[in-house]
C-alpha cells in the first residue's frame, strides 16, 4: 500500500475503532436513562448525564470523522500540484474546514440557545460546503433518485446533523419533556443511519481500488458493469 492508501484508510479505521463502540456506550446509557425515570430499575443518577456526556463525544466524532473523509478524498484527488482551482480555491477550502472546527468548538462550549442553534448550523453548512466539492463522490443528489437513499455521503450528513442538534438541544432535553421524546424520535432515526452507515462503509471500502490498481479498474464501464478484456502480458514458457 501507498501513502495515499493509508489515507484512506484513516477514515474507516476512525469509524470501527472510535466511533462505533462509542455508539454502543451511548445507546446503552440511552436505554438506562429512560429506564431510570419510569423507574423501571434501580439505576444511578448519574446515568442520563453520562448519556449526554459521551453523546457530546459522540458528535465530536462524528463531525471529524466526516471533515477527515472529505480533507482526505478532496486532497488526495489530485497531485498537489494539480489541484483543480489552484492556491485561491485551497485556500479557501481551508478556510471553510478551519471555520467549521472553530464553529463546532464555540457550540461546545456556548450557553444562549441562539448561539447553540447558529453554531451547530455553522458546523453543518461548513461540512456540507466540503462534501459538495466536485471531488468528493456522491452517488446522487437527487432525492428523487432511489440511489441518493444509498449514498454514504448523504447518509453521513443527516447524521452528523442530528448528533449536532442532540448537542445544541442538550439542556431542554434535560429540561424539558417534549425536547426529550423529540430527541428521543430523532435519534431512533440516526440509530438507524448509523446502522446503514456501517453497510454503506464497507461496501465502499470494496468498490475503491487500491491506487496502483486505479488505472486499470476506472477503465471499466461502471453502468454495464463490465471491464475491457486483460491484455495478455506474459507469453507461456516454451
Ligand atoms: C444515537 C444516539 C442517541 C440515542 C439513541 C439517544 C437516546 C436517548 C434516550 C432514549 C434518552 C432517554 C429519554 C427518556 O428519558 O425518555 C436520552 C436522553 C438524553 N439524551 Fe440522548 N440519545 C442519543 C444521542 C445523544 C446525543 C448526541 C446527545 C447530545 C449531547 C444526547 C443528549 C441527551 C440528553 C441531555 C438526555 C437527557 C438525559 C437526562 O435525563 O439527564 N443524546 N437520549
Ligand atoms: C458514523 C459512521 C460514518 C460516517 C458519518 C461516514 C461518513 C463519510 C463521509 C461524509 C464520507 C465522504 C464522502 C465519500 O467519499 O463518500 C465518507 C467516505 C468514506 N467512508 Fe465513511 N462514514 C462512516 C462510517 C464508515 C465505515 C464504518 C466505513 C468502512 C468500514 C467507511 C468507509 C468509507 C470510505 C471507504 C470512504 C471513502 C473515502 C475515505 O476513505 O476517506 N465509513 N464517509
Amino acid at each position: 500500500m501507498q501513502t495515499v492508501d493509508w489515507l484512506w484508510l484513516i477514515h474507516p479505521a476512525l469509524a470501527v475503532v472510535v466511533v462505533y463502540p462509542l455508539l454502543g456506550m451511548v445507546l446503552r446509557l440511552a436505554r438506562q436513562t429512560r429506564d431510570r425515570r419510569f423507574q423501571r430499575s434501580k439505576l444511578p443518577p448519574t446515568v442520563g448525564r453520562d448519556h449526554a456526556d459521551l453523546g457530546q463525544w459522540l458528535t465530536a466524532a462524528v463531525v471529524g470523522l466526516v471533515l477527515i473523509a472529505e480533507m482526505v478524498v478532496i486532497a488526495t484527488s489530485k497531485p498537489l500540484v494539480a489541484f483543480e482551482g489552484g492556491t485561491g480555491r485551497l485556500v479557501q477550502l481551508l478556510l471553510v474546514l478551519i471555520g467549521s472546527v472553530i464553529a463546532f468548538s464555540a457550540l461546545w462550549v456556548v450557553k444562549k440557545p441562539l448561539y447553540r442553534a447558529s453554531f451547530a448550523l455553522l458546523t453543518w453548512c461548513g461540512l456540507i460546503g466540503l462534501g459538495l466539492q466536485p471531488e468528493v463522490f456522491r452517488r446522487s443528489d437527487n432525492p428523487f433518485d432511489l440511489v441518493f437513499w444509498q449514498s454514504h455521503f448523504w447518509g453521513g450528513i443527516g447524521l452528523a446533523g442530528l448528533m449536532l442538534m442532540s448537542l445544541a438541544v442538550r439542556p431542554e432535553i434535560h429540561r424539558d419533556l417534549r425536547w426529550r421524546r423529540f430527541h428521543l424520535t430523532l435519534n431512533v432515526l440516526a440509530s438507524f443511519i448509523f446502522l446503514a452507515q456501517g453497510l454503506s462503509g464497507p461496501r465502499d471500502l470494496l468498490e475503491i481500488p487500491l491506487s496502483w490498481q486505479k488505472p486499470t479498474i476506472y477503465s471499466c464501464n461502471f453502468q454495464q458493469l463490465t471491464c475491457p478484456s486483460p491484455a495478455v502480458s506474459s507469453q507461456p514458457d516454451n
